[in-house]
């Protein structure tokens, strides 16, 4: 379970928190929307401890994410797979390499076990054998699943998502959603997942909260979402729903 406890953060005296609460239930995945800037990615960050917020609390399963200078935070780290917005693959490695660095780093696994769970997290994301392919010669839509298959591949108990459709056709874009729906079913991994896709959320989240201005202004499952009375989110589903409101 994450829990981010009335969070602010400024960056040189703009506030982008701005007293931002939520929690993600073991187990569940957890869209979250909102417009470009309202702070989607600063969220996420907070979460994995990659920013430190000016006031507020990030506790992950029952610990407090404490990562300034002499704080110890690398551990709850460990429990996080993420895949960044932009996908975030090493250009000059390719596929494989890429997605045996953390086991490298991390492990103590032997070549062949390691080029064992390389393959099996390739076929978990629908490219088998994509070992030796460079990344600039797939698609955008294989560096996703590529930079998925990277972020699952020590077994982590959260996975996190900045944006797993963006850049992608609808038919792609589907078909990422229906491979963080297995995965966390298969897994049983609890999910976070940033979007501006609604369609998305819609279909993959046990729950949607959607920022404004630096908070939650929104917070259901997608049935209670969609009948949200809130009048920026009807301005939100309308955008992507409705074209002639
Ligand atoms: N490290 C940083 N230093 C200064 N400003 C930052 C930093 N990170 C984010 N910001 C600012 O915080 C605001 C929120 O950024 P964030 O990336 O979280 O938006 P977002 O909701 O993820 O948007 P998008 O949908 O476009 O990805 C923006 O105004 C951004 O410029
Ligand atoms: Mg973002």
């Amino acid at each position: 379970m994450i829990i981010l406890d009335n969070i602010y953060k400024a960056f040189n005296g703009q506030r982008v928190l701005d007293g931002l609460s939520l929690r993600v239930n073991k187990g569940e995945t957890l869209a979250i929307v909102g417009p470009s800037g309202t702070g989607k990615s600063v969220t996420l960050k907070h979460m994995l401890g990659l920013l430190v917020p000016d006031s507020g609390e990030v506790l992950v399963e029952g610990e407090k994410m404490i990562c300034t200078t002499g704080g110890q935070c690398a551990h709850l780290r460990d429990k996080f797979g993420v895949l960044f917005q932009s996908g975030a693959l090493i250009n000059w490695l390719s596929v494989g390499d890429n997605i045996s660095l953390p086991l490298i780093e991390k492990t103590k696994m032997k070549d062949d076990q390691i080029a064992a769970r390389v393959s099996e997290v390739l076929s978990m994301v629908e490219m088998d054998g994509a070992e030796f392919k460079m990344p600039a010669e797939i698609s955008g839509g294989m560096k996703k699943r590529a930079g998925l298959a990277r972020a699952i591949v020590l077994e982590p108990s959260i996975l996190l998502y900045d944006e797993p459709t963006s850049g992608l056709d609808p038919v792609l874009s589907r078909k990422i959603d229906r491979l963080i729906k297995n995965l966390s079913d298969t897994l049983g991994v609890t999910s976070v997942v940033v979007t501006h896709d609604l369609v998305s959320a819609f279909s993959i989240a046990d729950r949607i909260v959607m920022l404004h201005g630096g908070k939650v202004i929104e917070e259901g499952t997608p049935e209670e979402f969609r009948q949200s009375k809130n009048p920026t989110v009807v301005e939100f589903i309308d955008a992507q729903f409705n074209y002639d409101k």
